[in-house]
């Protein structure tokens, strides 16, 4: 495991407020750089903006939380985050640096199960670290080490589809964290979750996010979920795509289950709620057509 887990906790100290908590915050280095990044694609000959000028900086081990209607582009800022997709204009720096395509400073678990199914759990955490030229009983090693902070240590030898689908998503944590990424970029990584198995592996992406240096970018539609995993949560709007506001979490770390109740929680939830569901008049092209296929004095409310 990288030396970068060594002291972990000194980025995570609670100070007594709020205000000092995300001064400290800003206080560490930038992380990753978005600038006036700009993404389209062709459509029947025309150019569609997905998003427009998107500029943010992420702190490091900072947990960020993205949110925002279905197709303001939060998959594909990932993607370009990612270097799986190419901008239209602007740039992604990440640790100062260009990102200009894939690399192993980032790491990435999305909604769809993508382990190899013909590897064993063991093997799949191994893949990344042996492409990357380590020796293969280096490689086990730390992907034994990656299991078992998953806690998936027992079922090394299992094959993907003999676990649960939280387990699965465990063991691509494990297999992104191993190649000792500066960001974990996690698209609605839980969105296919069970309630109580996604509250249970929200649980464990926090344990292992404050034993591991690294930043999460996590995008999500529960904002249940992103008031209880983050630091800040990016609030996206779309058409085209674009920063609405970036809010401070002010909820106390560390965090569980009994601040669901908690003034701030509930405060930021209907700040978050006012942004998913704004009080605006419903636009005709909102409303379906009237194509009624009941019958008379047959209405519901
Ligand atoms: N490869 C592509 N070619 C053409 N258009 C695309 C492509 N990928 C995404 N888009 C369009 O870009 C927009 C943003 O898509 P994206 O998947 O990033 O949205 P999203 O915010 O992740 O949505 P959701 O919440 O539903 O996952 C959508 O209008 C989508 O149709
Ligand atoms: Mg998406």
């Amino acid at each position: 495991m990288s030396a970068r887990t060594s002291d972990p906790e000194a980025y995570l100290r609670q100070p007594a407020g709020v205000a000092e908590r995300f001064e400290r915050i800003r206080q560490r280095p930038v992380i990753l750089s978005v600038r006036h990044l700009s993404k389209d694609f062709e459509s029947d000959g025309h150019r569609r903006p997905v998003f427009e000028g998107l500029t943010l900086d992420i702190h490091r081990r900072e947990f960020i939380c993205a949110i925002g209607p279905s197709g303001c582009g939060k998959s594909t800022l990932a993607r370009i985050v990612a270097g799986l997709d190419e901008a239209s204009g602007g740039e992604v720096l990440l640790d100062g640096a260009l990102v200009t395509g894939p690399g192993p400073d980032r790491g990435m678990v999305f909604q769809g199960y993508t382990l190899f199914p013909w590897l064993t759990v063991k093997a799949n955490v191994m893949f990344g670290l042996e492409m990357g030229g380590q020796a293969p009983a280096i490689a086990e090693q730390e992907a034994r080490q990656w299991l078992d902070m998953v806690g998936l240590g027992k079922f090394e030898n299992a094959y993907p589809h003999e676990l649960s689908g939280g387990m699965k998503q465990r063991v691509a944590i494990a297999r992104a964290l191993a190649n000792g990424p500066r960001i974990l970029i996690m698209d609605e990584p839980f969105g296919a979750l069970d309630a109580q198995t996604r509250a249970q592996m929200q649980g464990y992406l926090l344990q292992i996010w404050r034993k591991v240096d690294v930043t999460i970018l996590f995008i999500t539609h529960d904002l249940d979920e992103a008031a209880y995993l983050s630091d800040r949560i990016l609030v996206m709007g779309a058409n085209p795509g674009r920063v609405v506001e970036f809010i401070e979490n002010p909820v106390p770390r560390p965090r569980s289950a009994e601040q669901f109740q908690s003034p701030e929680f509930l405060a930021l939830k209907r700040r978050l709620e006012e942004h998913i569901h704004p009080p605006m008049e419903v636009e005709e092209v909102d409303l379906l057509p009237m194509v009624k296929l009941t019958h008379a004095d047959d209405e519901v409310e």
